[in-house]
């Protein structure tokens, strides 16, 4: 309540009302655009899988998400990072080629998920997640030639 009063003292709980909605909206609106300015140069929807895990090609290597598991903050939430690639061999990102993006699930359970327009980022993503006993972490990434590619984690 201190805070509403200071804000409208200030003249700014309008502004603060005002703008939260439109950059909510900005940032779903970029989402939907990127789907669907991009959505031509989407060529590969395939499950795609390593053939052989125990000797797994560069391309292979080049699409499977890594997850690492960082330090747990003091509200409990732990650092999960995913890269899209393994073993030092990175995805690229150019105007033709890229990660389109990458899903994080938590036993089974959607978390979040990140959009990349093409050029712009490499698939990489962190997340700060409450793992609250989850046993299993699962990445999802897309590449917009080389299909859907997913690697999960044991972390219990
Ligand atoms: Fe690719």
């Amino acid at each position: 309540m201190k805070r509403r009063s200071a804000l409208k003292k200030l003249g700014l709980l309008g502004l603060v009302a005002a703008t939260t909605p439109a950059i909510a909206r900005e940032v779903e609106t970029k989402f939907c655009n990127v789907y669907t300015k991009y959505r031509p140069e989407i060529h590969n929807r395939n499950i795609m899988h390593i053939k052989n895990p125990l000797n797994p090609t560069k391309g292979e290597l080049k699409h499977t998400p890594e997850i690492k598991v960082g330090n747990t903050d003091s509200r409990g939430y732990t650092l999960v990072e995913v890269t899209i690639g393994s073993n030092g061999i990175i995805h690229p990102s150019t105007s033709t080629h890229w990660i389109d993006f990458i899903e994080l699930y938590k036993d089974g359970e959607l978390i979040d998920k990140v959009v990349f327009e093409p050029g712009k980022a490499m698939g990489y993503a962190a997340f700060r997640v409450k793992l609250d006993g989850a046993k299993t972490l699962k990445a999802i990434a897309g590449c917009n030639i080389h299909g859907i590619w997913e690697n999960s984690i044991n972390i219990n």
